[in-house]
């Protein structure tokens, strides 16, 4: 039982050094590099909602960067998603020294291509594009590394080792901590010995400011997740009377029926095609509630015009929109008149 007198969540720890003489190995802290104790209880909070254990790291990109850097030796083979997260590619292509091979968001694209890889990443679903791919027959068709980035379901929505994955990659940026304050990132897997020792070496980490305001958005994430996919899932069901949209959870779209067998919830973002950039723009203008930025999974409903972006391969009038904690009539109705008013203009 915990003491009387102990906080709920302890205050972040700031240290570089700590107190430490003779052997090192008899401390569990000697730099704060290597760990702290606000780490340590964020990691073990996430491990527990991922089914593993869990390694912090200072972005989504941190993370990533580091377990590509800690599981293959330079020339190995790399299979990633063509229409997932741009900045991924990039850091694929330009910095590390891999072989890398890009693969849309399918099964059976993903299939055939893991079966001569390395390793290989999907973001289920992915983003913008919001397309699935079926975790279990990946982990089933071939020997390669599986590592599922769950930045947009959190581990409420999909368990990714459950299913069959070695490593799961994620932003915590998004709706994890949920309050578009503050940048983190994850990798979790059964065993992470190897990964924290290329944080240690890599220096990808956190601060402890963070890591502590991440720990205590927690107590809010089941809260949160739940309003927010709602909230997409009526904005989706609005939205798609008037304009092509897609939501994984919404009856009739590509990936619902994929997206049922292993997700438990749906997430945050839908995305809809307004004909042209010019719509686009007048639906972000017209509307009194939708924030216009970039990101996801925080308690506002913020939206974007994806392409003013150029990483993506998608059209002009593509908005990518995240679903908030907001009154969900009040929303719908915000956002559907929004539209009507940017549809009637073009
Ligand atoms: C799916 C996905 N993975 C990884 C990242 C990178 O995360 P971060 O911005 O925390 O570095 C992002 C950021 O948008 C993302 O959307």
């Amino acid at each position: 039982m915990t003491p009387n007198g102990d906080p709920f969540l302890p205050g972040p720890t700031f240290a570089a050094p700590y107190h430490l003489s003779g052997d090192p190995a008899d401390s569990e802290y000697t730099y704060g590099r290597y760990g702290n104790p606000t780490w340590t209880a964020y990691e073990r909070a996430v491990g527990a909602l991922e089914g593993g254990q869990a390694a912090v790291f200072g972005s989504g990109m941190g993370a990533v960067t580091t377990l590509l850097l800690a599981l293959l030796e330079p020339g190995g083979r790399i299979v990633i998603p063509a229409d997932a997260y741009f900045t991924v590619r990039q850091l694929a292509h330009e910095l590390l020294p891999y072989e890398v091979r890009e693969v849309p968001t399918d099964t059976a694209a993903f299939v055939e291509a893991a079966g001569d890889a390395d390793l290989v990443l999907v973001e289920t679903p992915s983003n913008p594009g919001l397309d699935v791919v079926d975790i279990r027959a990946l982990a089933q068709a071939s020997d390669a590394t599986l590592v599922v980035d769950n930045t947009l379901a959190t581990p409420l929505g999909q368990r990714p080792l459950a299913l069959g994955a070695d490593y799961v990659v994620a932003s915590a940026s998004k709706a994890l901590t949920g309050h578009s304050d503050l940048l983190l990132g994850y990798v979790a897997a059964p065993d992470l010995d190897v990964i924290r020792s290329a944080r240690n070496k890599l220096g990808t980490i956190a601060g402890p400011f963070e890591v502590w305001l991440a720990h205590r958005s927690l107590a809010t994430l089941d809260v949160r997740v739940e309003r927010a996919c709602a909230n997409a899932l009526r904005l989706a069901e609005a939205i798609g009377e008037h304009v092509p949209v897609r939501y994984p959870g919404l009856p009739g779209d590509p990936a619902h029926e994929l997206a049922r067998s292993q997700m438990d919830r749906f997430g945050c973002v839908l995305c809809f095609t307004l004909p042209d950039a010019g719509a686009a723009d007048a639906f972000l203008a017209a509307s009194e509630r939708v924030i216009e930025a970039t990101s996801f999974g925080g308690t506002h409903t913020t939206a974007e015009r994806r392409a003013r972006w150029g990483g993506d391969d998608v059209p002009e009038g593509y908005i990518r929109m995240s679903a908030g904690c907001d009154d969900t009539a009040a929303l719908v109705d915000d956002v559907t008149r929004a539209l009507a008013d940017a549809l009637q203009r073009s």
